[in-house]
């Protein structure tokens, strides 16, 4: 069976201290939830101290990224390795952000994702179209290079620690969300691409929607079978909103 999940991407925001503090209301608020796993993905410099507070909650410890060597002279990287030995259990890998701004191919994506999962840390791996290639109807094509190139690489006992975001580029940050129909369409298109390779552990995949979620709109989005939970950005820097999201399954 596979789980839902709404996981926090704090991207480049917060102090550590506004980062504990806002860790800390998670936690608090997320008392009485069941039926989902939450995950927060704090800043690098956050990863220690946000652990301690979230340690025994089951709210899960994920960074934003990973280098694609294991160790050595590449000045400003943070290894796969470091990360497992603060306790990082996921790590989201391949976010449009880091695909555009610092041209990570999926070559190198690869790299990423089999380093962590050799460190025990479960990928949330991202795939999604910019507007141009919505516009042009290529939707589809990109994201299945995207997951051929990267996923496919994997062994079948790795694949099973992967989760998946399916983030629309045209929809994050932008107030714009994909209907839940959209959504849905890419989701199933994802996993039969997926169940092409891996067969029925396709089925125990989850993947998330991000892009724009909102506790006003996840309830949509979230009742679609194949929509697994949130990748949220923006609504995640309030617990009030992060927590709202991920009580609309
Ligand atoms: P927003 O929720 O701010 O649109 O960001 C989505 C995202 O990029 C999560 O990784």
């Amino acid at each position: 069976m596979r789980i839902n999940i709404v996981a926090g991407n704090w991207k480049m925001n917060t102090t550590v201290e506004e980062g504990v503090k806002l860790v800390s209301e998670t936690v608090e608020k997320s008392k009485d939830l069941s039926n989902v796993k939450l995950i927060v993905a704090p800043p690098f410099t956050h990863l220690a101290s946000t652990g301690a507070k979230i340690k025994g909650t089951g709210i899960g410890l994920s960074s934003q990224n990973c280098a694609s060597e294991a160790k050595g002279a590449y000045t400003g990287e943070v290894s796969a390795e470091m990360l497992a030995g603060i306790n990082v259990e996921y790590a989201i890998i391949g976010h449009s952000e880091r695909r555009e701004y610092y041209n990570e191919s999926n070559e190198i994506l690869l790299k990423k994702i089999k380093l962590a999962l050799a460190n025990g840390i479960s990928p949330i791996f991202c795939v999604g179209e910019n507007l141009n290639e919505r516009e042009e109807n290529r939707h589809f094509e990109v994201i299945k290079k995207q997951i051929e190139e990267v996923v496919f690489y994997t062994d079948e006992n790795d694949f099973e620690k992967i989760i998946i975001a399916y983030e629309p580029v045209w929809a994050i940050g932008t107030g714009k969300t994909a209907t839940a129909e959209q959504a849905q369409e890419i989701h199933s298109y994802i996993r039969k691409i997926l169940s092409k390779k891996f067969g029925k552990k396709a089925e125990n995949t989850s993947i998330l929607y991000g892009g724009s979620c909102k506790p006003e709109n996840a309830k949509e989005i979230f009742s679609k079978p194949d929509v697994d939970g949130g990748l949220i950005g923006g609504a995640s820097l309030n617990a009030d909103d992060f927590i709202a999201i991920a009580k609309s399954f």
